[in-house]
């Protein structure tokens, strides 16, 4: 084994890499020598009806905007690696267009052996009696089916190779909460019992199915929080700081490695510890 490449010869996806931690864990994965689909609702050189975009999520527009969509370039800088590399849009949402992205692997790189589910929305802000059932069916449909539809894309698959790793982004909010985003927190603990039942399933067939729940970590879109906001989440970490995307991916990459043959249905917090008792 190469243990400087110590993924080489296997194929990751990763949704939802277009910015953020997805990106981070793309170029992590490629760095550790797997071939990297790098998938995302959002791509350079697609134009997404603006209104359905802003209607569907404020931080998308926001982004898109703002010219701040990265998967073309991310999946340039990992084929850059000396690793295979694809850019595909792949919208969790959509069951046909998972399963033709799923099928366009399998066609170039010979199929998805390490799946990590990043995708999300996390702007459907409200208190109670302002939240609304779209919202909340959103946030569901988002974070909680499209890590279901994507598993299943990849399932047989892995099944048939006996060897399969699937990765979770759930938020340490599965188990805190999240004030005022009700469907986020109930979409990210959702994950959670996906998570340990897929565990439970796929052990007898060589995969491994983890979550990861981090803390708060430094990405664009909470970047976007308030100054105010961003000083009291780091007073109130025992670090005193945010995370970074690249502490996050270093967990990812483990996860997605042999080594970790044993660790199976585990939710990990990446939090700095925030999730202690601080004075
Ligand atoms: N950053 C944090 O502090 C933090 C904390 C806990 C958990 N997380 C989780 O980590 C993941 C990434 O967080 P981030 O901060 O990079 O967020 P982000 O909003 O920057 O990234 C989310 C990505 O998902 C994509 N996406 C949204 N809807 C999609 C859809 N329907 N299909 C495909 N792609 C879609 C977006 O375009 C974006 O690239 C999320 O699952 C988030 O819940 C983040």
């Amino acid at each position: 084994m190469n243990h400087s490449q110590p993924l080489s010869g296997k194929t990751a996806l990763v949704t939802g890499a277009s910015r953020g931690l997805g990106r981070a864990i793309a170029l992590a994965l490629g760095q550790a020598g797997a071939n990297v689909v790098v998938t995302d609702l959002l791509v350079e050189d697609d134009q997404p009806d603006k209104e359905k975009l802003s209607e569907y999520s404020i931080l998308a527009a926001h982004f898109y905007e703002n010219s701040m969509v990265r998967t073309l370039s991310t999946s340039r800088d990992i084929e850059n690696m000396g690793v295979g590399s694809m850019a595909l849009k792949m919208d969790v949402t959509d069951e046909d267009n998972i399963r033709n992205v799923v099928a366009q692997v399998e066609d170039t790189l010979g199929g998805v052996d390490i799946l990590v589910n990043n995708a999300a929305v996390m702007d459907g802000l409200g208190l109670m009696e302002n939240q609304s059932l779209k919202t909340w069916e959103r946030d569901l449909r988002v974070n909680l089916t499209g890590t279901f539809l994507c598993t299943h894309a990849v399932w047989a698959g892995m099944k048939r190779n006996k060897w399969g790793r699937i990765i979770n982004m759930s938020s340490f909010t599965a188990e805190s909460g999240a004030f005022a985003q009700p469907g986020y927190a109930a979409s990210k603990a959702g994950m959670l019992g996906l998570t340990r039942t897929l565990a439970l399933e796929g052990a007898a067939h060589g995969m491994t199915v983890n979550a990861v729940m981090p803390g708060f970590i430094a990405t664009e879109a909470i970047d976007l929080y308030s100054p105010d906001m961003k000083e009291r989440i780091c007073k109130r970490n025992p670090m005193k700081r945010m995370g970074t995307p690249d502490e996050v991916a270093s967990l990812v990459c483990f996860l997605a490695s042999k080594e970790a043959s044993y660790l199976n249905g585990a939710a990990i917090p990446v939090t700095g510890g925030m999730d202690l008792l601080v004075f």
